[in-house]
């Protein structure tokens, strides 16, 4: 079976562009793949030096994914700092890194451009993020185009430690899923925490309306026909859509008669909808800490086995074990 693996920060709230383009797939994977999932609590160290906000948000992220369908029994979930192993990795690994790499990344140009001051752990991430893909000898890595890049890093770093000790390392390929890579937000711009422009999953009914009420919509009148491609509460809706119900609400738009609110309060419904038996999940999950700590724990016994098993044969390779 194909090795999968995937992380991700515990950056607070989710929204439909977090679901549709990256957790939906990870947890569609656990079914044909040998899924590795994990929290990236150490990356987010390099935005968030808030330590109760971090500890909460790494339990919240858990609560997220297991609400959403991720099975621990069929995947093997995590957070990345009770393995650390990959810590170790980093350093090893870090003297395979040219320097010049790293500051070719284009996530850490863009920061520094934005005037972010940069410290060592921002410029280090790619290596931390090698570090998690390479222990598990990850096959396929399901990303968002930001973090393309960052998977070529890895792949570089690996030629370069198995040209010196022979095949340790496993290659791995970014997946990128082109149909949803961009989920649209309000403003019909890529939906992002940083613009201000997100459909949020877990909110209550009142502020998840008056979100969906924002979506920037043109001014044709109600009884006009009108293009349902270049409409962004259409361009949202039909993530929730099959093929035929695509169809009907395409016809719909063209036939006008159809006003924008009517659409967003359905949509709105929609959106409700599908949230809530997840939204409930998610608070039972949340009540009973101990239980989650409990199912990373199991997690983290899992991955660490391998961990070990790789840095074994790694110490072995370099040197440290003598
Ligand atoms: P944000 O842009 O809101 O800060 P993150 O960078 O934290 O989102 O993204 C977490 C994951 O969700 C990544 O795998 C990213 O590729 C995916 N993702 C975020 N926004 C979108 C979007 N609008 N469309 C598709 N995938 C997205
Ligand atoms: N850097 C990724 C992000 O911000 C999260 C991440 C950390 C990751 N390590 C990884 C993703 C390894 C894939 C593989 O989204």
């Amino acid at each position: 079976m194909t090795r999968v693996l995937s992380g991700i920060q515990p950056s607070g709230s989710l929204h439909l562009g977090n679901y549709f383009g990256m957790m939906k797939k990870m947890i569609e994977h656990q079914e044909n793949a040998e899924l590795f999932c994990f929290i990236a609590n150490y990356h987010a160290m390099t935005s968030l030096l808030d330590g109760k906000a971090l500890a909460r948000g790494t339990l919240e992220a858990a609560a997220n994914f297991l609400a959403l369908g991720l099975d621990p029994e069929k995947s093997i979930f995590w957070v990345q700092s009770d393995v650390i192993e990959v810590q170790e990795l980093t350093w090893v690994l870090s003297n395979f890194t040219p320097v010049g790499l790293l500051e070719r990344c284009h996530s850490y140009k863009d920061k520094v451009a934005k005037g972010i001051a940069a410290n060592h752990g921002l410029f280090a991430y790619p290596v931390l993020m090698s570090a998690d893909i390479l222990m598990f000898q990850s096959e396929i890595v399901p990303v968002g185009k930001d973090q393309k890049q960052h998977v070529e890093v890895t792949r570089d770093i690996a030629i370069k430690f198995n040209n010196e000790y022979g095949e340790v390392f496993t290659l791995p390929e970014p997946q990128i899923d082109e149909n949803v890579a961009t989920v649209p937000g309000l403003d019909g711009q890529k939906m992002s925490k940083s613009y201000g422009n997100t459909i949020d999953l877990f909110l209550d009914e009142k502020a998840l309306r008056k979100q969906i009420m924002r979506i920037v919509t043109d001014a044709t009148p109600v009884e006009d026909p009108k293009d349902p491609e270049k409409c962004n509460v259409f361009n949202i809706y039909r993530l929730f859509l099959d093929k035929d119900g695509e169809e009907a609400l395409r016809r719909r738009y063209l036939a006008g008669g159809t006003g924008y609110g009517e659409v967003k309060q359905e949509l709105f419904e929609t959106v409700r909808d599908f949230f809530a038996p997840f939204a409930e999940k998610r608070q039972e999950l949340l009540a009973d800490s101990d239980g989650l700590r409990k199912t990373l724990a199991m997690g983290a016994e899992k991955a660490r086995c391998i961990a070990a098993r790789t840095m074994r044969k790694v110490r072995k390779k370099v040197g440290l074990a003598y």
